[in-house]
């Protein structure tokens, strides 16, 4: 494949922006009337006003045309077919088949993958139904009214980020944990007012070695039989979710409490796999297959939308736009909905672990940047922190605004408040406030330099109608297709995650050594060697 910067595409863009760059969004929206309706499109019950970014008719259509150079649509449809397109581990990436609906068939190595899909949701809703309706119970015959998610990465950032976007959905008589870190207090911080016997661990781990979380899983497993006094107990109180089913077997989770999932489903596009079963106990199984509509339809979108009006094309090309040409470093997102609290963390790994990548698809070392630095707070709140550095800073933040029209809470006078504030926030970051302006307002002059606004700050706004099920769906596989877009032209594997892994081998060498005995002679440069010798002192080792 040609070098990305060698494209025409790519080169007509470098003179574009040069050209452009400057442009203020007042002049582009005083020079075009129809801009708002020109730059925003719509999909699977999600609203994209693009208009205020940095951005003019051309520039989409090189976009567009890079986007074709480097074959994205031909790429999309190898996913969708279900090819190895995670070379490096030669998997396929086929998060699509695990929203398909039934019927529809999907092929890995020749083999149809939906029905098998349909077979553990099927699993996990008469799971899910029992365990709701206090049928199953636990060891004493207790029903079970907690769930402790035990996880990492994947396995927990999608789960506690459903949870949270859909607790309007959720059954309110239960209670619902995620434990993730290593540190014990995470765990002990959230079993402490929990009843064991009216307790369910579900072990979440793809490959089911984490160390984090098979550290917590045993944690949980001893707390749960010094408690009740039974190792008979287990088999009641723990379910897994895995692809290494020998692994939970031997872990001895009874096998009806097991529920696989597949190498072609990534760690951090899992949310709606089996991963998803706190989800789906929460808020119930119809809504979770209404979620899981709403991610199809984001997928049928992305597969069908005519390029100009495809949110997750566009929402991916103008993400590489800022970072390849504008060097800009972040991008923010910035939920207006307190339910979406996790969704930056979330969509932090979703990205950062897709396209954090420094070689190509053919292991040479790329000579452009590849994924941005994903962060964000849900609005209002960010507003009173780090809103000052967007307006008024040095540094280039893009933002995403993500807002909901209908509230979900009975304080439904607040919800225009909570809107007016996210509409205000996008109009001030890209119109900012000129020293005219301040003066005419009656601003002292020796002020305006400190209060002007420069403004020219851009931002996406997605607009749904409300935050439920489908709409969560929708919105996570805007994103998913969007990071696909972005390393699709950098062409780099947005499937693997070798950097991630290496830090797990790094720490087990550690392991032994922090305990005195273990190891007495440490190799590793200086400061390592210091920090542990510090470490053990400081236990008494
Ligand atoms: O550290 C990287 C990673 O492999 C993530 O990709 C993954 O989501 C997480 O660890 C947890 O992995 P597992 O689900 O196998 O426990």
């Amino acid at each position: 494949m040609t070098t990305l910067t060698a494209t025409p595409a790519w080169k007509e863009l470098a003179t574009h922006h040069a050209k452009i760059k400057d442009e203020h969004l007042r002049t582009l929206f005083a020079d075009d009337p129809g801009r708002a309706k020109c730059f925003s499109a719509e999909g699977a019950g999600l609203f994209l006003d693009y208009s205020k970014n940095r951005i003019t008719g051309e520039t989409i259509r090189l976009l567009l045309q890079l986007a074709e150079e480097r074959g994205v649509t031909k790429r999309r449809d190898a996913m969708f077919a279900g090819e190895m397109i995670n070379t490096t581990e030669h998997r396929a990436a086929l998060h699509i088949a695990l929203r398909a609906p039934r019927g529809i068939r999907i092929k890995v190595k020749g083999a149809d993958v939906v029905a098998g899909v349909h077979q553990v949701l099927d699993a996990m809703a008469s799971f899910s139904t029992r365990l709701r309706s206090g049928t199953f119970t636990g060891h004493t015959g207790k029903r079970i009214r907690n769930v402790v998610n035990i996880g990492i990465g994947g396995s927990y950032l999608g789960p506690e980020m459903a949870y949270r976007a859909l607790r309007s959905f959720g059954d309110r008589s239960m209670t619902f944990r995620f434990v993730a870190n290593v540190d014990g207090a995470d765990f002990n911080e959230a079993t402490l007012d929990l009843d064991a016997e009216e307790t369910l661990f579900i072990i979440c781990s793809k490959t089911f070695t984490t160390l984090e979380t098979m550290t917590n899983a045993a944690t949980a497993r001893a707390w749960l039989v010094q408690k009740l006094g039974s190792e008979a107990a287990v088999a009641k109180h723990f379910a897994a979710v895995s692809t290494n089913i020998e692994g939970v077997t031997k872990f001895g989770i009874d096998r009806a409490n097991i529920f696989g999932f597949w190498d072609w489903v990534g760690g951090r596009y899992s949310m709606d796999s089996a991963i998803g079963l706190s989800t789906m106990i929460a808020v119930g199984p119809d809504n979770f297959s209404a979620m899981l509509s709403g991610f199809h339809a984001m997928d049928e979108h992305f597969r069908t939308a005519p390029p100009a009006r495809n949110l997750p094309l566009l929402l991916g090309l103008l993400s590489v736009w800022y970072n390849n040409f504008f060097g800009a470093q972040t991008i923010g997102i910035m939920p207006y909905a307190a339910h979406l609290a996790r969704l930056p963390a979330y969509l932090q790994q979703l990205q950062m672990e897709s396209n954090g990548k420094h070689v190509d698809l053919d292991g040479h070392v790329v000579n452009y940047q590849t994924g941005p630095i994903i962060w964000g707070e849900p609005g209002t709140d960010g507003q009173h922190s780090f809103y000052q550095l967007l307006h008024q800073g040095t540094k280039l933040i893009p933002c995403d605004m993500i807002g909901f029209c209908q509230p979900l809470s009975p304080f439904t006078e607040q919800h225009d408040l909570l809107m007016a504030n996210l509409f205000a926030q996008a109009e001030a970051l890209a119109f900012g406030r000129t020293a005219e302006e301040l003066i005419a307002e009656g601003s002292p002059v020796f002020q305006t330099p400190f209060r002007a606004m420069e403004g020219n700050r851009p931002t996406n706004m997605i607009l749904a109608n409300t935050l439920d099920p489908k709409t969560l769906g929708s919105l996570v596989a805007l994103y998913e297709h969007s990071v696909f877009t972005q390393g699709a032209i950098w062409a780099i594997d947005s499937f693997d995650q070798w950097g991630g892994e290496l830090g797990k081998v790094m720490a087990s060498r550690i392991i032994p050594e922090l305990s005195h005995c273990a190891e007495p002679t440490l190799s590793h440069d200086v400061s390592t060697n210091a920090l542990i010798i510090r470490y053990r002192q400081m236990r008494g080792r």
